[in-house]
């Protein structure tokens, strides 16, 4: 797949699932733009790209910064969404400071792309948001974030109708070795990860290049649209 000449635009693209759609996409010969809060982190990204890439500091959760960022960015092909900042925790124990920031990269975020951020999308361009594997395995402490995938499953598929032929597809990953496992002190990760590799039907952790294989799929198949594709190494089916 040749994405020589497009601009692909990645919310989240600073470190994880969305860096390694970033390198993938320039190694196809793609025009990258990452989207992140923090400048230091979009630097570094950048710095470990393999090609000059753009970066614009932007809360894609935030109305202003928002269009702010979106003003900058200018015309692009393809648009794809990491951007997340989870907590895992009951609902009922859940500072509302958490709840926003979870609130702001998996429903605000795509929000203030409809609305500031696709009339610069051109023809045949495409959208993947991501969504995430607790939207069908729910557990306890995942409420918002089961809510929050879910939701954007549900967006696609209404956004691919509402805006044709704009696509809309989402990508929902199982465990990924990513950044975003952080939160976990490191013995514990280890662990949880070495379970998954026995028990998992793929019997293996999910690793950010098998999500970007499928993100540069679903935004450049013509005839996928309104659609979720499970990337969980079978953990849907345990
Ligand atoms: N990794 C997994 O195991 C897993 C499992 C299921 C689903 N997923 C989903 O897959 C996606 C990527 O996961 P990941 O592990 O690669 O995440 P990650 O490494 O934690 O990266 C998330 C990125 O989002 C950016 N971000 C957060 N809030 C933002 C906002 N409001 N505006 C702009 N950028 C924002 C962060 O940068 P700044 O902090 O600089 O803003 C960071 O670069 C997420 O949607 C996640 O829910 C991941």
């Amino acid at each position: 797949m040749d994405l020589k000449d497009k601009h692909i635009v990645i919310a989240g693209g600073s470190t994880g699932i969305g860096f390694e759609i970033a390198r993938q996409a320039q190694l196809k010969g793609a025009k990258v733009t990452l989207l992140g809060r923090s400048a230091e982190k979009l630097a570094n990204a950048e710095k470990r790209l393999s090609s000059p890439a753009t970066y614009v500091q932007c809360d894609i959760g935030d109305t202003e910064s928002a269009k702010n960022g979106f003003e900058q960015v200018g015309e692009f092909d393809y648009f794809v969404s990491t951007a997340a900042d989870l907590t895992y925790a009951p609902l009922a124990e859940m500072d509302t400071g958490a709840i926003d920031r979870m609130l702001a990269g998996k429903f605000w975020g795509p929000i203030n792309l409809v609305k500031y951020g696709l009339k610069n999308i051109k023809p045949g361009g495409s959208v993947v948001l991501f969504s995430g594997l607790a939207a069908d395995r729910p557990a306890p402490g995942t409420s918002m974030v089961s809510a929050l995938n879910a939701g954007v499953e549900g967006l696609v598929k209404a956004l691919a109708v509402e805006l044709a032929p704009i696509r809309f597809n989402s990508i929902s990953p199982g465990v990924v070795d990513t950044e975003g496992w952080a939160f976990m002190p490191e013995e514990d990760r280890k662990a949880f990860f070495a379970s998954l590799e026995t028990s998992l039907p793929a019997r293996k952790v999910g690793a950010p290049a098998d999500l970007a294989d499928a993100t540069l799929f679903a935004l450049q198949n013509p005839y996928l649209t309104g659609e979720t594709i499970h990337v969980n190494g079978g953990g849907s089916l345990m």
